[in-house]
């Protein structure tokens, strides 16, 4: 039997404009996701990418006077720059345009067709251009799209449909009986909201004569692909559903669909729908945060308020950027974007805190032991308390970790830092009259250093990997059970490298 694979996903972004601190958010949450499970002992698998086809990305290219393809193919680029430079491990990138994924979602139209589960019928309606929705009336509010505001146009036309509605009674009943499959529970109670009016079948097609960027029916070449049915198969596609049966073995059922609350009702009710008439399994959890606004207002490029990824990380590095924003929000809430409070954290959680404590104990290590880890048996340092409070932070991992969140991770962190602080100013290892106790406070900061940084491995790689070389012990392979047992910690008496400022004081 192969091991399950804990599988990641975020959605895949639309391919219509330059990415911005939402998409940024996302994806570092998925990425720290992926690695915090590695760090438990698990296998894991993440997958992200780019979502290509529909009318936005049609309507974009047009205004650039270019092909939709060339629209994908420039803006795909800036999204690969920023997960590059953002340090995001990505197993698998996914492109809707790719044919391996084309041919997944043609044969899933070909079976659902043949099943009857896709039929020909016809549509009258208000449809919502940006967020790519048909929408009933009783949905819009004030005649506008609810999700984005913006104007809603008026639709009639022979279509293809997916029979969605007989298996609401089904999709109510497995929500209702696995209360982890859609979080946080608020959101949960949003879509059996949703549930409870009567189910919709969900048209799959636009004729060709008014958007022919899709991928083509099979069974009917004037009609595309409706742009949300071909890209929520990215999931299976991107899992090697078809074409790499040994890696889908592995991933599927998804471990965790992170989300945007935005895109709720896609993922909550018509993605379970598509993989029941598949007769495939549901994924195990559906993850949705909430957002960044700005002024009361959602970031977002078409709202102008965009946030440049890429200029913050400028200012204050990688890690910082990528713990800023996971210790800054609660996943499920909205928060309050705000340059000047994550500069502000920065200097209280990393240059001041958890950057100066690494820097102080080194010089420690340095002045008094030698440069080297002092060999001290636990039982002698128990009283000073880091060893508790390691215990409770590395306990308190694995639940943060599976709610995703990470503020919490961040917030333990900064209690083992304030922990190690108040150890040394408490015991004052460097006053000559404290000289005996001084291998012992340095040892015990030192395991607190280390257990602190471990913790950090998944939020902050780089600065983290660094760290673990200056105390001598390798950055790969790590796992938290490691942290709790005393003969697979530092090795005593290994040379520490020398003190060093990690966050430099920033304007
Ligand atoms: N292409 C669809 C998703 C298809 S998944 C099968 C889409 N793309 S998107 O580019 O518009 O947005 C994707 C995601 O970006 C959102 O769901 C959300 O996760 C993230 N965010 C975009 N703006 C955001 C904020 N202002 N704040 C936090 N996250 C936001 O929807």
């Amino acid at each position: 039997m192969t091991t399950h694979t804990y599988y990641v996903t975020t959605p895949i972004y639309y391919v219509n404009d330059t990415p911005h601190v939402g998409h940024a958010y996302t994806t570092i949450l998925a990425d720290a996701l992926t690695r915090y499970q590695r760090l438990l002992g698990r296998e894991a698998f993440l997958l992200t990418g780019v979502d290509e086809h529909g009318q936005k990305v049609a309507r974009t290219a047009e205004a650039h006077g270019i092909s939709p393809q060339a629209q994908a193919d420039r803006t795909v680029v800036r999204f690969l720059r920023l997960w590059e430079r953002l340090g995001i491990a990505y197993d698998d990138f996914i492109r809707t345009t790719e044919p391996r994924h084309v041919r997944v979602v043609q044969d899933a139209l070909r079976v659902l067709y043949e099943r009857g589960d896709i039929y020909r019928g016809a549509y009258t309606g208000r449809y919502c251009v940006p967020c790519e929705r048909f929408l009933a009336d009783g949905e819009l509010a004030d005649g506008r799209c609810p999700d984005c505001g913006r104007a809603v146009e008026r639709i009639r036309e022979e279509a293809y449909f997916f029979r969605q509605s007989r298996y609401q009674d089904w999709l109510r009943e497995h929500i209702e009986h696995n209360p982890g499959f859609i979080r946080p529970a608020f959101r949960r109670n949003e879509t059996l909201g949703f549930l409870r009016k009567p189910l919709r079948d969900l048209c799959i097609s636009r004729p060709v004569s008014r958007l022919s960027w899709g991928i083509a029916l099979p069974f009917d070449p004037a009609y595309v692909c409706y742009v949300w049915f071909d890209a929520l198969l990215n999931y299976v596609s991107g899992a090697g559903y078809g074409y790499d049966a040994a890696r889908f073995e592995r991933c599927w059922p998804a471990d965790c669909h992170l989300i945007g609350k935005d895109i709720l009702t896609t993922h909550t009710v018509y993605w379970p729908c598509i993989l029941r008439a598949l007769d495939l399994p549901l994924p195990r959890s559906i993850v949705a945060h909430g957002w960044w606004l700005v002024e009361g207002e959602k970031v977002s490029k078409s709202k102008g308020n965009a946030v440049d990824p890429f200029e913050l990380v400028a200012r204050l590095g990688v890690d910082a950027f990528r713990y800023l924003l996971c210790a800054d929000l609660t996943p499920g809430n909205d928060g309050t974007f705000s340059p000047e409070r994550l500069v502000e954290r920065y200097h209280a959680d990393l240059a001041g805190g958890y950057g100066n404590l690494v820097s102080r104990v080194l010089s420690l290590v340095h002045r008094y032991c030698d440069a080297r880890v002092p060999t001290v048996n636990r039982d002698e340092t128990q009283h000073l308390g880091v060893h508790t409070a390691i215990h409770s932070a590395v306990a308190c991992v694995p639940g943060a970790v599976d709610e995703l969140r990470l503020d919490t991770v961040c917030a333990q962190v900064r209690a083992l830092v304030d922990c190690c602080n108040r150890c040394l100013a408490e015991q004052r290892p460097w006053e000559e009259a404290n000289a005996a106790q001084r291998p012992r406070v340095v040892r015990a900061v030192l395991d607190g250093v280390l257990a602190a940084t471990v913790l950090l491995l998944p939020i902050a790689p780089d600065t983290a990997t660094r760290v673990l070389t200056l105390l001598g012990v390798p950055a790969a392979d790590w796992d938290l059970g490691a942290l709790q047992d005393a003969a697979r910690g530092l090795h005593a008496e290994a040379t520490v490298g020398e003190p060093l400022v990690l966050f430099p004081r920033v304007k």
